[in-house]
């Protein structure tokens, strides 16, 4: 059932960038593609989950556009998402829910339905982030790709942003935020050599891409240190803190059934396993409300 909050926040982004009955309410445009996720011997040494403990697992990637349009132009996006799905043998399923950007826009739910709000015009987001500093960093590092894009969906880097907590065997208990960082580099292009492009071309090239080999990501954790904000999605640990190799997700092919498979899929970045634990950010809690709504009215508009 959604919350109050929920529905609220849905209603925002509805508001402000309209909604298409049977999509997503954000990151409505997408494709999924099926994976396989190689954990690395070091991963077991901070978490007991059982994705990270041998494997290989199998896995679903879905790539999306943020925006609520599902038939956006792909030269338009602002920011792409990665979400995985983990698929474990005995029928659980874990996720990772990732965007390109690294940190967040706000740090109270209620500050994400202002700031939407506020989206509309340039002159609203700074007058925003006269009241809120904090969401400065976010707005400018959007700001400086605004005239550039991913070249690829698998040349780009995504960011789980929040912090998670992993359950070590011995009892040790890690903050770390997730990193999926393309093997083939990141590369960009300019916003106008898209807008040469076809509108779908991100999916297009990458399903033709797949016809001569899997793509490949690394998973990365990184870990916090004590002080770092464990609970503030816009504030970034220093660039110095150790990364850790989690594992290799390797991405093979389009899913078939796009509708069942994917479209009609629910990933949440909540839908955590034992041995991860969500951490106290309270955009990460206020996610799996504002995701049930979305999930329920559009699982009941194309059942
Ligand atoms: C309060 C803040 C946020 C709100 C209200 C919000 C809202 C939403 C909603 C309503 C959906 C559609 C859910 C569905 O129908 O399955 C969605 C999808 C998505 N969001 Fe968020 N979001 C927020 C923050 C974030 C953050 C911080 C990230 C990245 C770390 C993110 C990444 C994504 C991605 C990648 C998807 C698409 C998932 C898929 O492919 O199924 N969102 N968001």
């Amino acid at each position: 059932m959604g919350t109050d909050l929920g529905e609220r926040l849905v209603a925002a982004i509805s508001s402000e960038l309209g909604t298409t009955p049977g999509y997503r309410a954000a990151h409505a445009k997408g494709m999924c593609f099926d994976a396989v996720f190689t954990p690395t011997p070091m991963a077991a040494r901070f978490s007991t989950a059982p994705h990270l403990q041998g494997g290989p697992v199998p896995a679903v990637v879905r790539f999306s556009n943020a925006s609520s349009n599902p038939r956006a132009k792909d030269a338009a996006q602002e920011v792409g998402g990665m979400a995985v799905k983990f698929l474990l043998p005995d029928g659980r399923e874990t996720d990772i829910v990732a965007i390109s950007l690294p940190v967040f826009f706000v740090r109270e739910p209620e500050h994400f339905i202002e700031f939407t709000h506020a989206r509309t015009s340039n002159l609203r987001v700074l007058a925003y982030a006269i009241r809120h500093p904090e969401s400065l960093r976010a707005i400018l590092y959007a700001g400086r790709r605004r005239g550039r894009l991913m070249a690829s969906r698998w040349e780009a880097a995504y960011y789980g942003i929040h912090a998670f907590r992993w359950l070590g065997p011995e009892g040790g208990v890690t903050h770390v935020r997730y990193e999926l960082n393309p093997e083939a580099g990141v590369r960009e292009i300019p916003r106008r050599e898209a807008s040469g492009k076809d509108p779908d071309f991100l999916n297009q090239e990458l399903a033709a891409r797949l016809q001569q080999g899997p793509v490949a990501f690394e998973l990365c954790v990184r870990l916090a240190e004590a002080g770092d904000a464990t609970d503030d999605p816009t504030r970034p640990w220093p660039a110095a803190r150790r990364r850790v190799r989690a594992g290799r997700l390797e991405i093979t092919r389009a899913v078939e059934d796009q509708r069942d498979g994917c479209e009609r899929r629910v990933f949440d970045p909540t839908h955590v396993i034992d041995g991860i634990e969500c951490s106290d950010d309270r955009i990460l809690a206020a996610r799996r409300e504002a995701y049930s709504v979305s999930i329920e009215r559009r699982l009941k508009e194309t059942s």
